[in-house]
């Protein structure tokens, strides 16, 4: 079982939008799949179409009472089931100031699990707070979605400090496993730097005792969609909302390269050249309203410095 907490303290970088869509490409894939809505704002959950009351527990009673995770486990669709949110998850971390362990009660509540998951996705607030020191003290890997423009990269070496200090402290079995590019736009002269960026730092890391020494930029890029950004407000999936779009098409084959990953080294391919292979599908969809891919003007010094932030 992989269990995979997908963090950014960054907001709006794609963590829920990639937990939805990921989750249900390896669904649809065969897998068994435990999506855990870990943020107040409840975006995992109605991106299910799953109503976050009072009436049902969430994920905050699991944390705040101890509720059995058999009392809060949904099925939501065929191979995948869901631990909701709430919005009283917002005051989950004031509450548990005091309890002792608190930063390993996800750990020993997906202990007492009762079924079987090939994979576990963890959709973590954009915080480095309590609830995603849960996530990442319950997780054995990490993902990190990340939108390469302008300033991308700040903030990202805390992000790799914080999951050093779990592993160090608390989770000896994590890893970050690899950096997903969303909102993709191809052919843009700052993704390319931000990718270049992030690849000297990771190449930095290999051999060492880091725990993203083996982490590696997905090959496959997530482009920017309009359909990924209607589906949750039908509460579907992309594949339930629109299957032969670009997000649907990015998304299946990030889960083959997810369900791969194991195979793959540190060292593959470079991005660029799978990405431009994804970024040309075979064939035009009929309905694809794809937004235009956007040159961004951006001057040497908006972005140089960028690598100093993952110091
Ligand atoms: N590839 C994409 N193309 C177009 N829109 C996208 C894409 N990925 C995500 N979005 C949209 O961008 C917004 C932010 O995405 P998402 O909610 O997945 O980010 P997040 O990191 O989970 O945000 P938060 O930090 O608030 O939890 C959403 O409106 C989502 O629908
Ligand atoms: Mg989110």
């Amino acid at each position: 079982m992989r269990i995979i907490a997908t963090i950014n303290q960054k907001g709006g970088v794609g963590k829920t939008t990639s937990v939805t869509n990921l989750g249900a490409a390896l669904a649809n894939a065969g897998q068994r799949v435990l999506l855990i809505d870990l943020d107040p704002q409840t975006h995992l959950t109605l991106s299910y179409n799953v109503e976050p009351t009072s009436e049902r527990p969430s994920v905050y009673d699991v944390l705040t009472n101890r509720t059995p995770l058999v009392d809060v486990v949904r099925k939501v669709r065929d191979n995948i089931w869901m631990i909701s949110s709430h919005i009283n998850l917002a005051a989950a971390e004031l509450e548990l100031v005091s309890v002792v362990g608190r930063e390993v009660i996800l750990r020993d509540a997906l202990a007492t699990m009762d079924q079987e998951y090939d994979y576990v996705f963890i959709d973590c607030a954009p915080s480095l707070g309590l609830l995603t020191l849960n996530a990442l003290t319950a997780a054995t890997e990490v993902f990190i979605p990340l939108q390469p423009h302008f300033l991308a990269l700040q903030g990202v070496g805390k992000l790799f400090e914080t999951v050093a200090l779990v592993r160090d402290r608390l989770n000896p079995a994590l890893s970050v496993t690899g950096v997903l590019l969303c909102m993709y736009e191809s052919g843009t002269r700052l993704a390319a730097e931000v990718v270049e960026d992030l690849r000297q730092f990771l190449d930095g890391a290999r051999g060492t005792e880091v725990p993203w020494a083996n982490a590696r930029i997905f090959d496959t890029v997530i482009r920017r969609n309009i359909k990924l950004a209607e589906c949750p407000s039908h509460g579907q999936t992309i594949f339930d909302y629109e299957p032969r779009s670009n997000g649907a098409r990015d998304y299946a084959r990030l889960a083959e390269e997810v369900l791969g990953a194991n195979e793959l080294s540190a060292n593959d391919e470079p991005v660029e050249e799978a990405s431009s292979a994804s970024q040309t599908p075979p064939v035009a969809a009929e309905n694809e309203s794809d937004e235009p891919a956007v040159e961004p003007q951006v001057t040497e010094s908006r972005t140089s410095g960028v690598s100093a932030n993952l110091a």
